[in-house]
């Protein structure tokens, strides 16, 4: 059941009630839920107060955080869904971050050569991303998500209902994610996203903005679902993010994922106006904004050379030896599999720290 088939995307505070509807449904022969520890005490309580098929589902339930994701942890589901007499017909509800619907999901694509599965995402950062689009797996000698399965959910149930359980920086890290899919709609999806004043993410009307974020990726997967091409859009800010995030993790000073990618965004789109002529009004609008919603990174020129070197080995280069990044000639116009080189970079590097004024 490897599947890359369009997924139900279910958008309610009523979670418990969703999961009943989808239950009744597929009626599988046994259900599962899958939870990390922080999940599993913050999260299932709630649903379970309201949901007899959660309550009566078998639990498995591992520790949280991303050390976690590994073939140990995977294998210990496994033997629970053996051990439990999960069957073909058996279905697995994950409820957690990334770490939960990527193991989670994998766990399912996989046993008995796959098993439905529903994702509960109760982070901002994996209900806009990681739970969407059938990206499973764990993370294997020291690479993330080095083994795993493009197999997408039945059903996504994407709620607001945890996410204060969520300190600040965490929701600011997925609302990065949410920043990236505006630019990549473009029109005033950016500026309507960023003018949220008070940011209230548990709110009614956040739903709403969470749907219209999740619905670009979801657009962008339907026509690339094993990313060949149109779904690198979604790489936006992640060339130059995750060598922020890795060299941040290297000297000791672990950053948020989004953090990361949103410092991330701004270099690619100053590399974005450097290539391709992006408006430098909405550089320095975004700019702007990132500046004050997630301050800085302390870098300085000397630590160029170790941020390329970062970037020469991402996974998302060709393996031609070029750095790739997703560029955009306009907000909603996206260049995928653009090129630059150590002095492109060093010279975006230099105007990155000119507007955020490191
Ligand atoms: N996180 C980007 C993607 O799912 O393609």
């Amino acid at each position: 059941m490897l599947s890359q088939q369009s997924q139900e995307l279910i958008f309610s505070n009523s979670v418990a009630q969703a999961i009943e509807k989808w239950v009744n449904t597929a009626r599988p022969s046994k259900l599962f839920v899958i939870a990390d520890s922080n999940t599993a005490e913050l999260c299932l309580p709630v649903i379970e107060r309201e949901s007899k098929v959660i309550a009566d589902a078998h639990r498995i339930v591992f520790p949280a955080g991303e050390t976690h994701k590994n073939l140990d942890t995977l294998a210990s589901i496994w033997g629970e869904l053996c051990d439990y007499g999960a069957s073909r017909s058996a279905a697995v509800v994950n409820l957690g971050g990334g770490v939960v619907t990527d193991m989670g999901g994998f766990a399912a694509a996989t046993f008995k050569r796959g098993i439905r599965f529903v994702n509960v995402p109760t982070t901002l950062l994996a209900a806009v991303d990681a739970a969407v689009g059938g990206k499973t797996g764990i993370d294997f000698h020291g690479f993330k998500n080095e083994i795993g399965a493009f197999c997408c959910a039945d059903a996504v149930i994407i709620s607001t209902l945890f996410f204060n359980t969520l300190p600040q920086s965490e929701r600011m890290s997925g609302f990065a994610e949410m920043l990236k899919h505006s630019l990549i709609a473009g029109g005033d999806a950016f500026s309507r996203l960023t003018s949220v004043k008070e940011m209230d993410f548990a709110g009614a009307g956040f739903l709403e903005l969470l749907k219209e974020s999740v619905l670009v990726k979801k657009r962008i997967v339907e026509q690339d679902p094993t990313e060949k091409g149109l779904r690198k859009a979604l790489n936006l800010g992640h060339t130059a993010g995750h060598a922020f995030e890795s060299w941040a993790l290297e000297q000791g000073k672990p950053v948020p994922h989004g953090y990361a990618v949103a410092w991330g965004l701004v270099v690619d789109l100053v590399l974005s106006h450097i290539q391709l002529g992006f408006p430098s009004e909405t550089l320095r609008a975004v700019s702007a904004f990132i500046e004050e919603n997630y301050g800085r990174i302390a870098i300085d020129c000397s630590d160029y050379d170790t941020l390329v070197e970062i970037m020469r080995h991402d996974k998302k280069n060709a393996g031609d030896g070029s750095i790739s990044f997703t560029l955009l000639r306009a907000p909603g116009e996206v260049d995928v599999n653009r090129t630059a080189t150590p002095e492109e970079i060093s010279v975006a590097l230099d105007i990155f720290r000119d507007l955020l004024h490191i």
